[in-house]
């Protein structure tokens, strides 16, 4: 499978990383095709792995990852090209936060839309799947690093689009009965504004090892 992940940054390399690992071939996209962080990335993880510009990423790969800042995220897409985009499943794990007036940051958009809405609504013939944005990169990817049973949300309107993510995040270590499949898009809203509630859990626990967990 051919996966082009948008974003440098520490959730970009964790998700790239672990694909590569798994035998996939990655593009890490970025605003330049000569970007630094990703170049370093490429010379890490040998030849199923390469970079370019978020054109280049969306262009050549099936699965999109987006894993930009969340106030860039629209811009991003936009310069990867709505053409590249059409008939792709997009994994949402971005957050709207705006950290520009320092800490706590803001929601820049939530209540009545959200971050994942406003893109599955620009892009309608993408799939948008939003999850994995409600926890720390390195559990994202290995899940078993926290004791017992904790949960991973997913959203999208696309059930088939919603089973190939889900079966993604198996192959990174989630067990399936923790995947909860929280409806349409418009579920973004709940998961993203458990953001400004996760910051605070880590400034608390001094630590972004943890996550949620839902007991019936
Ligand atoms: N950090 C975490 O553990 C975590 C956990 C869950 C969800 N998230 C969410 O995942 C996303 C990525 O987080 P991160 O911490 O890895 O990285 P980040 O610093 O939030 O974002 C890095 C990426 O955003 C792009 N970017 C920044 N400003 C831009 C602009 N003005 N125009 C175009 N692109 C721009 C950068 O592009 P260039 O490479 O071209 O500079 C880079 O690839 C965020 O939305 C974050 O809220 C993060």
């Amino acid at each position: 499978m051919n996966f082009g992940v948008f974003g440098t940054g520490i959730v970009g390399t964790t998700l790239a990383t672990k694909l590569v690992s798994q035998g996939h071939k990655v593009i890490m996209g970025a605003r330049s095709a000569t970007n630094e962080k990703a170049a370093e990335w490429v010379k890490k993880n040998g030849p199923k792995a390469s970079q370019g510009t978020f054109e280049d990423a969306a262009l050549n790969s099936d699965i999109l990852l987006n894993c930009t800042k969340g106030e860039a995220t629209l811009q991003v897409l936009k310069l990867a090209g709505e053409y590249n985009l059409d008939k792709k499943i997009l994994i949402d794990v971005s957050n709207p936060l705006d950290f520009s007036k320092g800490m706590p940051p803001t929601l820049t958009v939530c209540n009545t839309d959200s971050l994942g809405e406003q893109i599955q609504k620009q892009y309608p013939l993408t799939m948008v799947v939003k999850t994995l944005n409600t926890m720390a990169a390195p559990v994202m990817t290995n899940p078993r690093m926290l004791p017992g049973f904790h949960v991973i949300f997913l959203c999208g309107n696309d059930a088939n689009a919603k089973e190939i993510v889900g079966d993604i995040l198996i192959t990174f270590g989630w067990k399936k009965e923790e995947i909860l499949d929280l409806g349409d898009i418009t579920s973004s809203r709940g998961t993203e504004m458990l953001l400004p509630l996760w910051l605070r859990i880590m400034g608390t626990l001094k630590s972004g090892a943890f996550n949620f967990n839902v007991v019936k």
